[in-house]
């Protein structure tokens, strides 16, 4: 099964993609993730990538599509794959389209987690990460509530950048929306729920 998680910032991407991956064994790529690993590692795509993910802009297209035609063609990923944050322009979507038609794996569904700006701009300013095993909490988690592990807020989750991220989700990527429309794969789900609440939803959206 391979799914694209389309959504603004914040709508809940990670958190349902986790799920999936817990309960289903999904494979979950977001190029958020291996982003922010490349600029942690400062490896030259993380180098290239900081000041566009520090200001909340997109990384340029030819640097994402070059990384995802590598990340796909793994091992890891000929089950199906839960694609987070990706794609994020038309552009990378029609080049989703012709790395997933050269390895004949068809998109299932494109699930839409929908959620109002303004709820997400609280709740991206109060997301804590955790740095040892990544799970995503809120500021009410002192400790990581899986592993114990110190919490840390994201560089762009502050009021400016979120906002930043907001426009740029609203002018580059909700064309897609009516992009997978087009292609009869959406579907949307309320995201503006208790995420187990929208988690039954997604599972049942993908007839899991
Ligand atoms: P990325 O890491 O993908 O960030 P994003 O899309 O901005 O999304 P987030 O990770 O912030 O939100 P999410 O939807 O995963 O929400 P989460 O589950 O964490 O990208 C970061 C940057 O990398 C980009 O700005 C760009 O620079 C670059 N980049 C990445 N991909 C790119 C691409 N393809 N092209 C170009 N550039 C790219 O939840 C958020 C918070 O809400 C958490 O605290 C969580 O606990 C809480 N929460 C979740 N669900 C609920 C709920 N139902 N009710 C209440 N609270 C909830
Ligand atoms: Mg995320």
């Amino acid at each position: 099964m391979n799914i694209v998680l389309l959504g603004a910032p914040g709508a809940g991407k990670g958190t349902q993609a986790a799920k999936l991956v817990e309960e289903e064994g999904l494979c979950h790529i977001s190029t958020g993730d291996i982003l922010r690993a490349a600029v942690k590692n400062q490896t030259p795509l993380g180098v290239k990538a900081k000041s566009y993910m520090d200001a909340g802009d997109l990384v340029p297209d030819d640097l994402i599509i070059d990384l995802m035609k590598e990340r796909i063609q793994q091992p890891d990923t000929e089950k199906g794959v839960i694609l987070d944050g990706f794609p994020r322009t038309t552009t990378q979507a029609v080049a989703l389209d012709t790395m997933l038609s050269e390895l004949g794996r068809p998109l299932d569904a494109a699930l839409l987690i929908d959620v109002d700006p303004e709820v997400i701009v609280n709740r991206l300013c109060s997301r804590r990460m955790c740095k040892e095993c990544g799970h995503i909490g809120t500021a009410a988690d002192a400790a990581c509530p899986k592993c114990g592990g110190e919490m840390y807020q994201r560089d762009d989750d502050n009021e400016t950048t979120v906002r930043n991220r907001l426009d740029v989700y609203e002018k580059s990527t909700s064309p897609l929306i009516d992009y997978y429309r087009g292609c009869e794969l959406l579907v949307t789900i309320d995201g503006d729920r208790d995420p187990q609440v929208v988690y039954t939803d997604v599972k049942e959206a993908l007839k899991l």
